[in-house]
């Protein structure tokens, strides 16, 4: 299907040709030679339209969801539109003379004082919501990062005092390039940062391998997994909000670093409910050289509320 380079192409031809077996079995320096130039054209011509069409239904926006909503705080006027920022691409033709110095109180990954040349985010984000008109009212901002690692936050918390910035070096590494070698491959291409934000505030993220942002309102973001017709599951939802959607996704809403929860079968189908919670606060007892740390900030009553049966009644995708 994504058929960028002429390498790549080559199976789809085997498989146009030989059917099947043909996607198996390719002989890549046999068929160089014997594909020329007519099929690839002929090709060309039926699958260009056809990824063109593909590439464009992914960036389309989903229609603003008309389910009837229950008094809840995902009920908002927003207009339902959704703003993507490449930073790669916004911070490339943006002046590095634009870019300026921070001094960071307490950096939370290198636990002391830190030094970044970087970008205001809200100076950045302000730029777009005015071009795009996008309406801010209860509207949240999607970090995305490398990794799928997602963090949200309100997108009003990027106005607080506590300004962020997005850090494109470290200036406190004396390497000439922008990052140490310790972190390069985990913080290129950007590390979010904040100003001013205490030891003990964990209300901020600060994630690296930073791609892109994304601004949307809440009721968009959550309508695949808002328990809409049950009030009582709200808590656990907010819970699994605040402390789990960064990494797992549900209905595939939510980050995609960490395995899905819903979509096909729900966890619970085939991990105990016990041992969800259990998992999420000691991956390691479970198992070895787990990618995911503890979950500490959340109490037992809380984790009981967060009882992971949620998932048995959201709607299927
Ligand atoms: C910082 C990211 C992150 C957060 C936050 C997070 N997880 Fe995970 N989780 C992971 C990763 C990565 C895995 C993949 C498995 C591994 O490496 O062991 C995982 C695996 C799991 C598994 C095992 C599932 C499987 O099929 O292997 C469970 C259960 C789980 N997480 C529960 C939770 C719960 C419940 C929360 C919220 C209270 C949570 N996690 C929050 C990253 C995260």
């Amino acid at each position: 299907m994504y058929c960028f380079g002429w390498g790549r192409c080559y199976p789809w031809m085997a498989f146009l040709r030989n059917g099947l077996n043909g996607i198996f079995i390719v002989n890549y320096s046999a068929m160089r030679k014997k594909w020329i130039c007519p099929p690839f054209a002929f090709l060309l011509m039926i699958f260009l339209p056809f990824e063109l069409c593909l590439t464009y239904s992914c960036n389309q926006k989903p229609d603003k969801e008309t389910t009837a909503q229950t008094d809840s705080i995902f009920n908002s006027p927003s207009n339902g539109k959704e703003v993507y920022i490449d930073l790669r691409k916004v911070l490339s033709i943006n002046p590095r003379k634009n870019a300026t110095d921070v001094t960071i109180q307490y950096d939370p990954f290198f636990k002391t004082a830190k030094k970044y040349r970087g970008y205001e985010l809200n100076a950045l984000v302000d730029s777009v919501i005015k071009s795009e008109h996008f309406d801010t009212v209860q509207a949240v901002i999607i970090f995305e990062c490398i990794d799928g690692y997602k963090p949200v936050m309100d997108l009003s918390k990027i106005y607080d005092n506590t300004k962020g910035y997005i850090a494109i070096k470290d200036l406190d590494s004396n390497v000439k390039r922008n990052w140490p070698d310790s972190v390069e491959k985990m913080f290129a291409p950007y590390y979010l940062v904040w100003g001013d934000v205490k030891k003990e505030d964990n209300s901020f993220v600060w994630p690296f391998g930073l791609t892109g942002l994304r601004l949307m309102s809440k009721d968009q973001e959550y309508k695949n997994i808002y328990p809409y017709n049950d009030s009582s599951l709200i808590k656990g939802f907010m819970l699994f909000r605040q402390n789990c959607i960064k990494c797992h996704s549900l209905n595939k809403t939510g980050g995609t670093m960490a395995p899905e929860f819903n979509f096909p079968k729900n966890i619970t189908e085939y991990w105990r409910e016990e041992d969800i919670i259990a998992f999420a606060k000691n991956p390691s007892s479970y198992r070895y050289n787990s990618r995911m740390s503890p979950v500490t900030n959340v109490s037992d009553a809380d984790f009981t509320e967060l009882k992971l049966k949620i998932m048995d009644i959201l709607f299927p995708v």
